[in-house]
C-alpha cells in the first residue's frame, strides 16, 4: 500500500517522517524518495536483522535517516516531541521473517519454535507452549486467534508436552492437524494458533497501545498517523484509539452517560472514517495484502 501511505502522510521535501516498523525499508525508501532531497526519516524495528537490511537498502538516502533497533512503543523516548509530519506503523510480520525457518514463525517450514521479533528477549514460543497453563494457552488461542477449539487444543498441548516438550514448529503444527479437521482449502488449521502465539510472544497488542499514544506525542499539530493492520483485534484497537481521541468530551468510568460528559478539545480527527484496503492489483501480486486495512488520523492543529 505504498501509494496509499504516501498520499495519507502527504510526504513533501523538508518533512520529518517516522517508520516505526521499518522492515526491509520498502515504505521508508518510498517516503525518502518522495520527500527528496530534504525529507528526514526516523526508523525502528524490533528485529535487528530488519534494521540491518533497511540500512543497506536505504544506502542511497544516507544522511537523511536514523534507524534504531527498538520497539515502536518507545518512539516518544527518542524522537523529539511534536516534531514529525507523519508516522507510519505497518504491523505484523515481514516476508523475510516468515520465510526464514530458523525464526520459527511459520508452520510451513520446520524450525525452532521461536517467533521472537526481537531475539534479545528471553520468552520464545516454545517457552510459552511448554510452560503456560492450559487456561492461559486457551485464552491466547481464543482471544488472539479466534480459535473455536481453543480449550480442547490447549489441553491436548499440555498432555503432549508431558510426554515430549515442544521444540519445533512442525511438531506443534502436526498436533494441531491431528486435532483439527481441515475445514478450508485456503486456511491451514495451524494458521490462527500460530498467529495467536506470535502475538502473545511479542506482546503485539501491548506495543500497539503504547505505540499509538507515543505516535500522537511525536506528531506536530496537523501531522498524520497511518496504521496498517492485518488482524481484527489490532484494527479494533486503532479504531477505538482514534474514536476516543477524536471526541470533544471525556467521561469517567466505562460508561458514556451524556449528562456526565465533560467537554474537552479533541486531540485528533479521522482523515477518513473507513479503512483503506489494498487495490485488486496489489492483492493479486501479494495475497497477504487482502487482509490489510489502513487507517489515517490527523493530530489537531490546536494541540
Ligand atoms: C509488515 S513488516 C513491515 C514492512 C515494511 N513496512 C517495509 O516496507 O518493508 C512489519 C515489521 O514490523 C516489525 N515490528 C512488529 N512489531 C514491532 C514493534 N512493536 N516495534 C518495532 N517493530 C515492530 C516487524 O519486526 C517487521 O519487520
Amino acid at each position: 500500500m505504498v501509494a496509499e501511505v504516501l498520499a495519507a502522510l502527504r510526504v513533501v521535501p523538508g518533512g520529518r517522517y517516522v517508520d516505526g516498523t521499518i522492515g526491509g525499508g520498502g515504505h521508508a525508501a518510498a517516503i525518502l524518495a518522495a520527500g527528496a532531497p530534504t525529507a528526514w526519516l526516523y526508523g525502528c524495528d524490533r528485529d535487528g536483522a530488519a534494521c540491518d537490511a533497511a540500512r543497506t537498502n536505504l544506502a542511497a538516502f544516507a544522511g537523511r535517516f536514523e534507524i534504531r533497533h527498538d520497539n515502536y512503543a518507545g518512539l516518544a523516548d527518542w524522537v523529539p516531541l511534536s516534531s514529525c509530519d507523519g508516522v507510519l506503523l505497518d504491523l505484523g510480520v515481514s516476508s523475510p521473517q516468515l520465510d526464514e525457518p530458523v525464526r520459527g514463525f511459520s508452520f510451513q517450514h520446520d524450525g525452532p519454535l521461536d517467533m521472537r521479533m526481537d531475539r534479545r528477549q528471553p520468552l520464545t514460543a516454545a517457552g510459552l507452549v511448554n510452560e503456560a497453563s492450559a487456561d492461559v494457552l486457551a485464552r491466547i488461542f481464543w482471544e488472539l486467534g479466534g480459535e473455536r477449539n481453543a480449550r480442547r487444543l490447549a489441553r491436548a498441548i499440555v498432555r503432549e508436552r508431558e510426554r515430549r516438550p515442544f521444540e519445533k514448529t512442525r511438531q506443534l503444527a502436526e498436533l494441531i492437524e491431528r486435532w483439527h479437521p481441515r475445514l478450508s482449502r485456503t486456511l491451514h488449521p495451524a494458521t490462527k494458533v500460530f498467529q495467536a502465539l506470535r502475538m502473545a510472544v511479542n506482546d503485539e497488542l501491548g506495543s500497539l497501545e503504547r505505540g499509538l499514544a507515543g505516535a500522537l506525542k511525536i506528531l506536530k499539530p496537523g501531522g498524520r498517523l497511518a496504521v496498517i493492520t492485518f488482524h481484527s483485534g489490532e484494527d479494533r484497537m486503532v479504531k477505538d484509539f482514534g474514536r476516543a481521541r477524536a471526541r470533544d468530551y471525556a467521561f469517567n468510568g466505562g460508561m458514556d452517560v451524556p449528562e456526565l460528559r465533560e467537554p474537552r478539545a479533541p486531540e485528533l480527527c479521522w482523515v477518513r472514517r473507513k479503512p483503506i484496503r489494498a487495490c485488486a492489483t496489489e492483492v493479486a501480486a501479494n495475497p497477504r495484502s487482502r487482509s490489510a486495512q489502513l487507517r489515517v488520523m490527523e493530530k489537531c492543529k490546536n494541540r
